[in-house]
């Protein structure tokens, strides 16, 4: 028997980290106006109906000044443009930016770019006004985009060290058949369903707590995705801030979507929950694949 290979993005899931010392060289045109035609079609395509904005703020626009200012602490090391986003506020509007913003870095990723979500390290007045940031919009994100240097920066390293970026959970304690107490094997799916859960579990999430679980019901015919926060994530969100692990929910179910897509897998993301009672205590269904 023979295996077909897996599809490119799964190389690409598989190819992203976080990335925070650029070579600081421009991006090339063809780069941009790839990068932009993804950002167009994020736009257009999210699970929930939203429809966030972006824009990449280049070195060259904003007159060559050091972009690394911006964000703080010093994390981000020459950056020659920034990835911006914003979202009007609404059902769902923050799951929604994760899956779009995150469709983005991927295709950067394809395009052998460096990138890093970041939600809270980051100047949020001063892209506010390069975004030109509406009343009721929210800025969720931003990402550095550029080439890469050679080597992780110290202070990348140390970060990564410090959150433990490279562990992933196991496929066990993340997935599970029926209810949280019995974990699923990748054996108990068919491969294109194991490989679309596989590329979940290497999402990127912050801090890297990994808060979404999903539960496989009705024997395949559905995938309910929650998030269990640790009680550190729930008093973490400071009034009017970005509730981080909502963000890592839509990511999960772009990283889902566009293997499932790739795998010629049916379905689509849908709001009814199989029942409340079923929800897992502590938990908050998000939508289930069906
Ligand atoms: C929603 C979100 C917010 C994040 N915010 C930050 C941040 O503010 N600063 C930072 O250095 N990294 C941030 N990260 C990067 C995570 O720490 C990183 O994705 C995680 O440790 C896994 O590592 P990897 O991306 O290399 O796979 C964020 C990631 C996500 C998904």
């Amino acid at each position: 028997m023979t295996t077909s290979p897996p599809p490119p993005i799964v190389d690409h899931i598989r190819a992203r980290t976080s990335w925070r010392a650029f070579t600081g060289e421009a991006l090339e045109l063809d780069t941009l106006s790839a990068l932009r035609a993804a950002m167009a079609e994020a736009e257009s395509r999210t699970p929930f109906g939203n429809r966030p904005r972006f824009e990449i703020i280049t070195r060259a626009e904003s007159g060559n000044v050091d972009l690394s200012g911006m964000v703080t602490y010093g994390v981000i090391k020459n950056p020659p443009a920034f990835l911006v986003g914003a979202i009007a506020r609404g059902h769902r509007d923050i799951e929604d930016f994760g899956f779009a913003f995150e469709s983005i870095l991927l295709k950067a990723t394809e395009l052998g770019l460096g990138s890093c979500w970041l939600g809270g390290t980051f100047s949020r007045s001063r892209f506010a006004r390069a975004i030109r940031l509406g009343d009721d919009e929210s800025m969720p994100a931003i990402s550095p985009i550029g080439r890469p240097s050679a080597a992780r920066s110290l202070r990348d390293r140390a970060m990564r060290l410090f959150i433990g970026a490279p562990h992933r959970k196991r496929f066990g304690e993340v997935f599970f058949d029926e209810s949280l107490d019995r974990p699923l094997s990748a054996d108990m799916v068919g491969p294109a369903h194991a490989l679309a859960l596989e590329m979940v579990r290497l999402a990127p999430s912050a801090r890297n707590r990994q808060p979404w679980r999903i539960v496989r019901r009705d024997e395949g015919q559905r995938f309910d995705l929650y998030l269990c926060r640790d009680s550190g994530i729930v008093s973490g969100v400071k009034p009017g801030g970005v509730d981080m692990a909502r963000l890592d929910a839509g990511i999960a179910m772009c990283h889902f979507e566009l293997t499932a897509r790739a795998l010629g897998l049916s379905g689509a993301w849908q709001e009814s929950e199989a029942g409340a009672a079923t929800t897992p205590t502590g938990c908050e269904f998000i939508a289930s694949w069906r």
